[in-house]
């Protein structure tokens, strides 16, 4: 692909802090009109990929343009083509909603009645309109994330930064945010999202990098990352616990694939290559062997498994509870 259909184009990125190498040499290509997902855990890159990108910050090595501008020597077009959701809200607290809003227009040196009339929109877009003129004090985690999407829309940017756009909201909040991002894409806005929450990379991006220590680790579709790890997996969960060792060796030989155990949670999971025979012989076997099984079903790999296997990185979901969908109330 050319670059000049490339609405983010970085090569062998690099940025250290002191001694810490943050990215390291990122390479990033990201269509017009795509959620492009940065999935990774803590300290992988991605807010400082997303500040060198958004002008914030200034690389060491290597090259990046977005909008078609280069980062270094057209910074300001590149600030002019841009919306930036930071992973840190940038508004003022004690301000309404609205002024919020009017004043970022103002920093952008949008006139005032025109400043003022963009704020309204967005207020209505993000269903904001009747808490427009309250504190943002006053507002729910929910709500302060519509009006950060607000603020970072102020210049109908033709490229979105999210930076973890639903961390710390409860599952409603973050359906609104995911609704709200949704019609950003069905403008043709490109949006670079960064996220440790799986399912939201699964849910919204088109294309997905797994970054981890500075570098891309792997780019691919929701599926092509899942497919990677070998097809589809064969859940089972036992009636009795101390079951789960003699239903893995059972499985493990009728699959030819080495399971994994859940003893706690009575599962055993293993890769399979033909669904419905992998299916109907784990039944029947199981049923002969005596073992009693409470549920069989036939799944996709989740994108957890995905960046563990392709990371080689244990401790990556299990220290970092956002990671884990399911921990989610
Ligand atoms: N201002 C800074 N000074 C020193 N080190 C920093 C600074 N900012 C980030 N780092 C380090 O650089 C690495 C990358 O940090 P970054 O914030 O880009 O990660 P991240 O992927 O956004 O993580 P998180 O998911 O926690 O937001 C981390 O090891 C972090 O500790
Ligand atoms: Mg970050």
């Amino acid at each position: 692909m050319g670059g000049a259909d490339l609405a983010i184009q970085t090569e062998a990125l690099k940025k250290k802090y002191g001694d810490k190498e943050a990215l390291a040499g990122l390479d990033l290509q990201v269509p017009r009109g795509v959620v492009h997902g940065l999935l990774g855990p803590n300290g992988a890159g991605k807010t400082t990929a997303v500040r060198i990108l958004s002008t914030l910050l200034k690389h060491d090595e290597g090259t990046a343009r977005v909008a078609g501008y280069d980062i270094a020597s057209q910074a300001a077009r590149v600030r002019y083509s841009i919306g930036l959701l930071g992973q840190h809200a940038a508004v003022d607290e004690d301000l309404s909603g609205r002024q919020n809003l009017v004043m970022f227009g103002r920093l952008y040196h949008i006139g005032k009645r025109k400043a003022q009339q963009r704020a309204d929109e967005l207020l209505e877009r993000f269903g904001l309109t009747e808490a427009a003129g309250k504190p943002v004090k006053q507002y729910s985690g929910g709500m302060r994330r519509r009006l950060d999407l607000a603020a970072s829309l102020i210049l109908a940017p033709s490229v979105l930064f999210l930076d973890e756009p639903t961390t710390g909201l409860d599952p409603r909040g973050r359906n609104d945010v995911w609704e709200s991002v949704r019609g950003l894409i069905a403008e043709g806005r490109t949006v670079l999202l960064t996220t440790q929450y799986l399912e939201e990379a699964d849910q919204l991006a088109d294309m997905i990098s797994l970054i981890d220590n500075g570098r891309v680790v792997e780019t691919g579709t929701p599926d092509q990352l899942k497919n990677k790890i070998g097809g589809d997996r064969i859940d089972i969960v036992l009636r009795r616990p101390h079951d789960v060792p003699r239903a893995a060796r059972l499985m493990g030989t009728l699959l030819r694939s080495e399971p994994e155990t859940d003893s706690d949670n009575r599962r055993v999971s293993a890769v399979v290559e033909d669904r419905v025979a992998a299916l109907t012989t784990v039944a029947r076997e199981l049923d002969e062997a005596g073992i009693e099984a409470e549920d069989i079903a036939l799944r996709r790999p989740s994108l957890d498994e995905v960046f563990l296997h392709l990371t080689g990185n244990g401790t990556v979901t299990s220290a970092e509870p956002s990671l884990k969908e399911t921990a989610q109330p």
